[in-house]
């Protein structure tokens, strides 16, 4: 479509409407785009990725903690396939390129369904960035990125992913390695905001068996479920 509010709000309405697992809807320009931790998520009309997948998982509920996780590795490895751009994951589900945020996942559970929500930054300029430490395929070095052929390998790579993973029954330990391998959190030197407004520094040495990101920090591990990550650089 060529303007909504948020694709998001649009899978969401379709899944309460009992839509079927599979739907997607793309939006050249959203008014209200929403990310996580209740942030917005901007991207000038005709520039970027802006879609919403609707799945219905088959696997036990304790696994979908994984679904965000699962649609990093996609979006990062169908970035790099369909452009050759390094794209690195910063726990949970940021993608980086050189550094710098190219786009995001927000996922979104409605009663028995997940609304994934994703956006990746393809052709913007550095001008038209929303804030000055993000980046796209553009400027992170793809020749000449077309937007259509990233979706669609996307979507391609989503599909395999997705149903691997829910072929084993959502077992966490494949998708669990090739997250490691993508994930530019481990073994850094992190800060990571937690919802309650406390934070803790310290080293990412882990992602458990939920996805949760572990922290080895003065007082010991702790395994987070939720928070914002800065990877903290050494002077
Ligand atoms: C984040 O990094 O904070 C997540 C950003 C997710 C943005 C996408 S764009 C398509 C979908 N619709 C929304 O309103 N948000 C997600």
């Amino acid at each position: 479509m060529q303007r909504t509010t948020s694709t998001n709000d649009d899978v969401v309405t379709a899944a309460r409407d009992g839509a079927p697992e599979g739907l997607v809807i793309v939006a050249e320009h959203q008014t209200a785009g929403r990310g996580r931790l209740n942030r917005q998520w901007v991207s000038p009309p005709g520039t970027g990725l802006t879609f919403s997948v609707l799945l219905r998982p088959a696997v036990a509920e304790e696994r979908w903690t994984w679904l965000p996780l699962l649609t990093g590795v996609a979006l990062a490895e169908a970035c790099a396939t369909a452009t050759g751009v390094d794209v690195v994951l910063k726990w949970p589900n940021d993608l980086l390129a050189r550094d710098r945020k190219l786009g995001g996942i927000l996922a979104t559970r409605v009663e028995s369904a997940v609304v994934i929500g994703i956006g990746v930054n393809v052709t913007t300029a550095r001008e038209d960035l929303p804030v000055a430490e993000a980046t796209s395929l553009l400027l992170a070095g793809a020749a000449a990125p077309d937007r259509e052929h990233v979706l669609g390998v996307a979507l391609r790579t989503l599909a395999d992913r997705y149903q691997s993973w829910s072929a084993t029954g959502g077992d966490p330990e494949t998708l669990r390695a090739a997250y490691a391998a993508r994930c530019g959190t481990l073994g850094a030197r992190i800060r990571v905001a937690l919802p309650d407004g406390s934070s803790l520094d310290g080293t990412a040495t882990d992602i458990d068996t939920d996805g949760r990101l572990v922290v080895e920090t003065a007082d010991g591990e702790h395994a987070v479920s939720s928070g914002d990550v800065v990877h903290v650089r050494s002077a």
